[in-house]
């Protein structure tokens, strides 16, 4: 079975509005890329104006990069999944370890966003990685395992099947410092194995499982070229076009 190629732009809190769309548009003309889809992660003001301007185009989506659990109320500042879907979008990004750190969300509450995007019927991209000090005690297999057991092992294989994970090591977020191709594999399949120890291998073969931390163009192509990694999730370079399109070219044409 053929997993879902995904390449996904985290823009964080970076770009304008007017910069926000002008990306959007320079990197939705170069598309689609061979059976790739593209997401946009765009800060929450930019979701919809950026999903009217790819919609008109394929392989080409939008992801809020967050999301409240509850579905409205008293909650100043925040943005329920309703009005992420009202604007177009189809994914959110969850989990990711600036939201971890900054805003302390644990594996409990992420649980309760991923069955809330679920509930809507959009795709959570969820986030899990180690920080530093956990690899070089060797835990990292064992921390990742213990953020996907304690957010998304509860659900049904049916629901699991619709997630996407983002493996992205702490480490290598904004260092420059790339996971290599094997670090990242050995974490994939391991990833892979334990859904399919806790699923089936039928579930585990289908889940799309993305790669983070200082992908860029020069390499996107030997960490997309490993066997149990499907794809990237992209900060820095994604906020230009031409890098950005490089990275998804990384994907053999
Ligand atoms: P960088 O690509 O800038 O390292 O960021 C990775 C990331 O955090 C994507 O979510």
């Amino acid at each position: 079975m053929k997993r879902k190629q995904i390449v996904a732009g985290n823009w964080k809190m970076n770009l304008n509005f007017k910069e926000g769309i002008k990306l959007a548009s320079d990197v939705a003309k170069k598309l689609p890329l061979s059976d790739v889809l593209v997401v946009l992660g765009t800060p929450a003001i930019h979701l919809q104006a950026v999903n009217e301007v790819v919609k008109n185009f394929s392989g080409i989506k939008v992801a809020a990069q967050n999301c409240h659990q509850s579905e409205k109320g008293a909650y100043t500042g925040e943005l329920s999944l309703d009005m992420i879907e009202s604007v177009g979008a189809e994914y959110v990004i969850l989990g990711h370890s600036e939201r971890r750190e900054y805003f302390k969300e644990d594996n409990a509450v992420l649980a309760k966003k991923v069955d809330a995007v679920l509930a809507k019927g959009l795709t959570p991209i969820f986030c899990c990685g180690e920080a530093l000090p956990i690899r070089k005690k060797k835990k990292h297999v064992a921390h990742v395992k213990k953020q996907l057991q304690d957010s998304l092992f509860h659900l049904k294989p049916a629901q699991f099947s619709k997630i996407v994970i983002a493996y992205e090591p702490i480490w290598a977020i904004g260092t420059g410092v790339t996971a290599t191709p094997e670090q990242a594999q050995e974490m994939h399949k391991a990833i892979r194995k334990m859904i399919a120890t806790k699923y089936s291998s039928k579930v585990a073969e289908g889940i799309s499982i993305l790669y983070g931390g200082s992908v860029k163009p020069a390499n996107a192509k030997s960490l997309f070229g490993q066997a149990d990694v499907d794809g990237g999730l992209v900060g820095g370079a994604s906020l230009k076009a031409a890098d950005f399109i490089q990275v998804v070219q990384g994907f053999d044409q």
